[in-house]
């Protein structure tokens, strides 16, 4: 049985157990994964777009896309006003296919969940679309969120209720009750792809940067 349901490229890389293994999952899906979640009917990207858009006024940078994969929501982001956005990502063939997109103004290979190459309070707002989620990142890849993103700026993220159940909400509330960020919006829980049978549902937040 594939990963929560799931078939294919979908279903193995939430079956992964270590950031290589994922990274080489995603090296191997990155040629067909734009059309596949086309299809799938992939909805975390314009929930992203939404949200950011919402809290975080157009001309503001840098911005980093953090888990970029193809550039899916970087794509996006000049076209409404943020012009200067910075890609992170695991998988190299990801980032390539990003790269051909031209809408990064830089790239990184980089895993969330370790010490990121970026001095504290770098970004005015940090995005995050499908990233939390089983097999990839848990509450381990918020500590270095929070230091690269500048206090006052904003953090989009999704997160798998899977995730956000085992782990996720409890550091988000240790992290409010210290201060160090405030939860400003939360969404009920959708799923990301209506088009892929036993998708688990996912929240996206809205968290700001020093409480
Ligand atoms: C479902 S894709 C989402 C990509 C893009 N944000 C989108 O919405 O299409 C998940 C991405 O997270 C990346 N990823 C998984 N674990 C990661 C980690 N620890 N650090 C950085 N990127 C990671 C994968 O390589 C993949 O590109």
């Amino acid at each position: 049985m594939s990963g929560q349901g799931h078939e294919g490229a979908l279903g193995a890389v939430y079956e992964a157990t270590t950031p290589e293994e994922v990274a080489q999952l995603y090296d191997g899906w990155a040629s067909t994964y734009d059309a596949e979640m086309a299809q799938a009917g992939y909805r975390h990207p314009s929930i992203c777009l939404a949200l950011l858009a919402r809290y975080v006024p157009a001309g503001s940078t840098p911005i980093l896309d953090a888990g970029a994969g193809t550039g899916l929501v970087g794509e996006w982001l000049g076209i409404i006003g943020y012009p200067e956005v910075e890609a992170l990502d695991i998988s190299k063939g990801m980032l390539e296919v990003a790269a051909r997109k031209n809408v990064y103004t830089r790239l990184h290979q980089a895993a969330l969940g370790t010490p990121l190459p970026f001095a504290d309070g770098h970004f005015a707002a940090i995005v995050s679309a499908g990233v939390f989620t089983t097999g990839h990142v848990g509450p381990e890849g918020l500590d270095e969120l929070l230091r690269i993103c500048r206090p006052g700026g904003v953090i989009v993220l999704t997160v798998k209720t899977a995730v956000w159940d085992n782990g996720f909400a409890s550091r988000i509330g240790e992290l409010t009750s210290g201060g160090r960020l405030s939860v400003i919006e939360q969404t009920d829980p959708y799923v990301s792809m209506p088009g892929e049978a036993g998708t688990v549902p996912s929240v996206a937040v809205v968290l700001r940067v020093g409480g």
